[in-house]
């Protein structure tokens, strides 16, 4: 199974960035961990503070792999362009967000992209990453 992980705007910073929100762990950490307890699945792994390199990168998962489990960051609430992109391909996508952005500012409610990702997973820290990935293996 090849699963593509991608992440927006920002979540190069995880680990030092707001800690009392995304926690103090590094993305990189917790994508080794994910790495050795799922040895079976080939993962890609990309993230980009550039809108349209996110577009390039749904593109090429979207056709290419089994599964893309995206983290559009900022661009959630902004981007039409993430979730025409997400509509576009032929691989399911399942959105997620390490915060719950639903008890959070009011801007952050609204998603371009939960409408067209297969299901959306929120507030459940990283741990979201790996049930995202549960639910392509479970298919
Ligand atoms: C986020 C929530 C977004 O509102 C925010 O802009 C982020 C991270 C999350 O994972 O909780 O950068 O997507």
């Amino acid at each position: 199974m090849k699963i593509a992980i991608i992440n927006g705007p920002n979540l190069n910073l995880l680990g030092k960035r707001e800690p009392g929100i995304y926690g103090s762990e590094t993305f990189e950490e917790f994508f080794g961990q994910l790495k050795l307890k799922y040895p079976d699945v080939s993962f890609t792994y990309f993230q980009s503070n550039i809108e349209g390199e996110l577009v390039n990168e749904i593109q090429r998962a979207g056709f290419e792999d089994d599964g893309i489990i995206i983290n559009p960051a900022a661009y959630t609430h902004t981007s039409v362009a993430i979730g025409d992109a997400i509509a576009s391909v032929k691989a399911a996508a399942i959105e997620v967000h390490i915060s719950n952005v639903h008890a959070r500012e009011e801007f952050r409610k609204l998603s371009h992209v939960s409408a067209k990702a297969a299901g959306s997973i929120i507030g459940l820290g990283l741990k979201g990453y790996e049930l995202a990935l549960q639910w392509f293996l479970s298919r």
